[in-house]
C-alpha cells in the first residue's frame, strides 16, 4: 500500500524542522496576543463556495468534496478563513470580545497538480484577526510575518503587498480593467478569455507569456482607489517603513480567493521554482456579514508550512532533536524488569530514560544508546547486581560510576537535576 498521489509522509527525522518552526510561530503569535484555534477538517462544501468564491480555480476544480450516508455535500477544507469565520460567528464570539486575534496549525486539501512545493494534502500556518479596521492592524500582520521569517533565520524572501479596493471603489477600476481588456481580447489565453466574463481581476496575475505582455500598461487597483482605501492603504505602506519591513507595491497581486477587499500580501521566494508563495493573505471586510454575521472588519494570512519547511531544508537549517539523558541496558531477565520500572520511576520524575525489551547483547545496547544519543547508559549486567549497583557511563568522557540499587532512582534524579 502507498500514500496516494499527492499526500505524503512526513517522518520523524524531519519532524523536528516542523517542530522548530511551530513553536516559534506560537511564541510570536501569542506575544502579539493571538490565541489557538481547532477546527474540524470537513464543513459544509457551501461554506467554501460562498467565500472563496465559485468562479475560483479552488472552488472549480480543487476541492475535495463528497456526498455523506445522508446525502449532504461536505468538503475536506481547502483552506482555514472560512471554517474561522463560520466558527466566529456560530459561537458568537464577536458578542463577548468584539476583537479577537486566532492562529492555527493544521492540515488544507486541494486537488491540484503535485508538484515540488505543492501538494494535496499541504499544512498551513494561518493567523486571522476580527473587528480591527485600522491599517495598522495589516501593519502589524506583515511586520509578524517578516519577523517570524527572520527568527527562523529565512532569507531571499520578499513581501509584495498591493490594495484592491471595496465595494465603493472596485466597481469603476474593474469596468476601466475591462475597457482596456476588451481592446486586446485576442491576445489573451483562453482562461483569460473566460475570467473577462466571470472573473476580471484574475486576469492580472495570469502567468502565460502573451497574457503578461497584453498587460502591460493595464490599470492598477491602485490609481483607483477611493479616498479611504487610499489612505489606508498608505498607513500600511508608512507604517512597515518605519518598523523596517521591505516590500514592494505589486499591481498585478490580485490572490486566488475571491474575498479579498483593500490590502493583499504574498511572501514570495526563488527558491522552490514556480511554486513562488511562502505566504498569502489580505483584508475581507465583508465576510463575515456574508456569512450570516455582523458586519465586522478581519484580516488574516496563511504560510504554507510544506514550503517554507523546504526552503529552511535547502538553507540548511536544522530541527532540535532532544537528546535522551539516559538509555538503560539491562542484561539478563531480573535486569529487565528493574529496567522497566527504573524508567517509569525515571520519566515521572522527569528524567528522558529509555530501555530495551529484547533481551539484546551489551553490544546491540551500547550501538542502540549511540543511535539515540542518549547523553549516559545505565549498564544493569548480572555481575553488578549481585553486588546491588549499576553502572552509570557518561558517554562523552567515556567515565564510569558505580550506583547502589537501593538508592538508584533517587540518585540518578539528584545527577540529571
Ligand atoms: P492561499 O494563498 O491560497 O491563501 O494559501 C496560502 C499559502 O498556502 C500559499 O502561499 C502557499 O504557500 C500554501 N499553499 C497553497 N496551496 C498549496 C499546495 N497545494 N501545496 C503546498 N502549499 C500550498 C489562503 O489559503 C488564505 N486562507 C490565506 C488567508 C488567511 N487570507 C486571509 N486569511
Amino acid at each position: 500500500m502507498q500514500t496516494i498521489r499527492g499526500f505524503r509522509d512526513i517522518l520523524p527525522e524531519h519532524i523536528t524542522l516542523w517542530q522548530k518552526v511551530e513553536r516559534e510561530a506560537a511564541d510570536l503569535f501569542e506575544s502579539f496576543g493571538y490565541r489557538e484555534i481547532r477546527i474540524p477538517i470537513l464543513e459544509k462544501t457551501e461554506l467554501f463556495a460562498r467565500s472563496i468564491g465559485e468562479t475560483t480555480d479552488i472552488v472549480e476544480k480543487e476541492m475535495y468534496t463528497f456526498e455523506d450516508r445522508k446525502k449532504d455535500k461536505l468538503t475536506l477544507r481547502p483552506e482555514a478563513t472560512a471554517s474561522i469565520c463560520r466558527a466566529y460567528i456560530q459561537h458568537k464570539l464577536y458578542a463577548s470580545e468584539p476583537v479577537q486575534k486566532f492562529y492555527l496549525f493544521g492540515p488544507m486539501f486541494r486537488r491540484e497538480r503535485p508538484q515540488k512545493g505543492r501538494y494535496r494534502q499541504f499544512y498551513q500556518i494561518d493567523a486571522e484577526v476580527f473587528g480591527v479596521e485600522s491599517a495598522y492592524i495589516d501593519s502589524e500582520l506583515i511586520f509578524l510575518l517578516n519577523e517570524l521569517f527572520k527568527r527562523l533565520g529565512l532569507t531571499g524572501l520578499s513581501a509584495h503587498i498591493n490594495s484592491l479596493g471595496c465595494p465603493e471603489c472596485r466597481p469603476a477600476y474593474q469596468q476601466a480593467l475591462l475597457d482596456f481588456l476588451g481592446e486586446r481580447k485576442e491576445t489573451l489565453c483562453t482562461d483569460c478569455k473566460r475570467r473577462i466574463e466571470k472573473n476580471p481581476l484574475r486576469v492580472l496575475d495570469c502567468k502565460v507569456e502573451t497574457c503578461r505582455e497584453a498587460l502591460k500598461g493595464a490599470p492598477t487597483t491602485v490609481d483607483h482607489l477611493c479616498e479611504a482605501c487610499d489612505d489606508h492603504f498608505k498607513t500600511v505602506r508608512a507604517s512597515l517603513i518605519r518598523q523596517g519591513v521591505d516590500f514592494k507595491v505589486d499591481h498585478a497581486l490580485v490572490r486566488g480567493l475571491d474575498y479579498y477587499t483593500r490590502t493583499a500580501w504574498e511572501i514570495q521566494t526563488t527558491s522552490l521554482g514556480a511554486q513562488s508563495a511562502v505566504a498569502g493573505g489580505g483584508r475581507y471586510d465583508r465576510l463575515v456579514e456574508e456569512l450570516g454575521g455582523p458586519a465586522t472588519p478581519a484580516i488574516g494570512f496563511a504560510i504554507g508550512f510544506d514550503r517554507l519547511v523546504e526552503v529552511m531544508d535547502q538553507l540548511g537549517t536544522k530541527g532540535e532533536e532532544k537528546a535522551l539523558d539516559l538509555f538503560i541496558v539491562p542484561l539478563g531477565n531480573a535486569a529487565m524488569d528493574l529496567s522497566y520500572h527504573w524508567s517509569c520511576d525515571l520519566n515521572r520524575e522527569g528524567v528522558r530514560t529509555d530501555t530495551d525489551f529484547r533481551g539484546k547483547s551489551m553490544k546491540a545496547l551500547m550501538k542502540r544508546a549511540n543511535k539515540l544519543n542518549a547523553r549516559y547508559v545505565l549498564i544493569a549486567g548480572e555481575n553488578e547486581l549481585k553486588e546491588n549497583k549499576a553502572i552509570l557511563r557518561n558517554m562523552d568522557t567515556k567515565e564510569q560510576t558505580d550506583i547502589p540499587v537501593d538508592s538508584l532512582v533517587t540518585d540518578l534524579v539528584n545527577i540529571f537535576k
